[in-house]
């Protein structure tokens, strides 16, 4: 894997073998693909502004994240379907998480099940992402199976009443191929997805399923459900944090569904500071994900108020390109890179990173 130098190196490699199905699948925003670009240049528009002679020797890249000590600020965002990139899917992803000491984040609609990520990687600090079903025995099952395996958090995804137009997947009328299944799932649940009647697959299966009457108010439901904390994800509008907060959840994950739901919105390193302005008085954390591809992006979302910053495709491509290995090696630049960076920055540890750190590109114009 050392011959990869650059996240975009392993991506390189990876959408040059994965068939297309997958690969338009895993790569795709909705419709135009503008916000697609966003979530990457903006953080372009951000300058880093070092400090000199500050002593750096002993840097430090732990932080917290719920309560838990993770080893880097750069966890793995929920992606479905992870065995279309490698065999082993979901359990390479988590045994790398694991390796790295940071967060692994399962999808509701995941290639290989609960039960047996928690068998692969039974120290990972583990994350179990939420779908709401109209059928809330099969949610409420899924939550406590979550539970009872050892997950520490459930991700509500409160950005998805419907699943966003992917062209590709219309195109290619996306199905997930037949030797796989939806492994959370038994029955018609499970293999739905293996067929579309005309277009995206994907698209039919959220519509038919997913519980799009859902509120603010069910956090209270699946609050009565489980003890475990729950993370807003999805959330874009400072309004959405602090109703997330005082409804009970203990974190909001600022994202826009790596920029597949809705074309137009903006960039999440755009919208972050919104979201941590409105959150201050309220006792959660935010974290971040979309576009990060380099330790400088992770920096300039730490200085922007994350505590934890994601990555969803990047651990993709890594495990199309060689599983487990592929996806420690990316989590691997990423954290040499965000060393170099705190060191060259003068803010060794994670505390150091202030808001003055980061300045917009805009500011230096005047
Ligand atoms: C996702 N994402 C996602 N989110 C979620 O809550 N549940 C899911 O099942 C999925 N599935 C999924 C599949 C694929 C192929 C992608 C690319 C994304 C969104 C994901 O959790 C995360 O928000 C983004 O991937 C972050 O953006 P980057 O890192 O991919 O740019």
């Amino acid at each position: 894997m050392e011959k990869y130098i650059s996240v975009q190196d392993i991506e390189n490699a990876a959408l040059a073998r994965l068939p297309r199905n997958a690969r338009d699948y895993y790569k795709s925003g909705a419709t135009e693909e503008q916000t697609l670009g966003e979530n990457r240049s903006a953080f372009r528009k951000l300058r880093i502004r070092p400090k000199c002679l500050i002593g750096v020797s002993d840097c430090d890249l732990s932080t917290t994240a719920l309560g838990a000590r993770v080893a880097l600020p750069v966890g793995v965002s929920p992606t479905a379907m992870q065995r279309m990139a490698h065999p082993d899917g979901e359990l390479a992803n988590a045994r790398a998480a694991q390796a790295a000491g940071t967060i692994f984040t399962l999808s509701t609609i995941s290639t290989s099940s609960i039960e047996e990520v928690a068998e692969a990687a039974p120290d990972a600090i583990k994350w179990f992402q939420l779908y709401i079903y109209k059928d809330r025995e099969v949610t409420k099952r899924l939550v406590q199976r979550a539970e009872k395996a050892g997950f520490k958090a459930i991700a509500l995804t409160v950005d998805t009443p419907l699943f966003g137009i992917r062209r590709a997947d219309v195109r290619n009328q996306f199905a997930l191929p037949g030797h796989l299944k939806l492994a959370n799932f038994e029955g018609m649940m499970s293999n739905k997805i293996n067929s579309s009647s005309n277009g995206s697959g994907l698209n039919e299966y959220v519509r038919d399923l997913f519980d799009k009457s859902l509120t603010w108010d069910d956090i209270a439901w699946l609050k009565s459900i489980t003890s475990l904390p729950i993370v807003a994800k999805g959330v874009l509008r400072g309004c959405d944090a602090a109703r997330a907060a005082r409804a009970g959840c203990a974190a909001v994950l600022v994202s826009n569904h790596g920029a597949r739901q809705l074309d137009g919105v903006p960039a999440t390193i755009e919208a972050l500071p919104e979201i941590v302005a409105a959150v201050k008085k309220y006792n959660v954390e935010v974290y971040m994900d979309g576009g990060v591809m380099t330790g400088t992006d992770v920096y300039k979302a730490l200085a922007l108020g994350a505590k934890m910053v994601f990555v969803g495709r990047p651990a993709l491509w890594g495990l199309t390109v060689g599983g487990q290995a592929g996806v420690a090696r990316v989590l691997d630049i990423l954290r040499t890179e965000l060393e170099y960076t705190l060191q060259i920055a003068g803010t060794p540890t994670i505390a150091d990173i202030t808001r003055d750190m980061v300045r917009h590109e805009s500011e230096y114009a005047k």
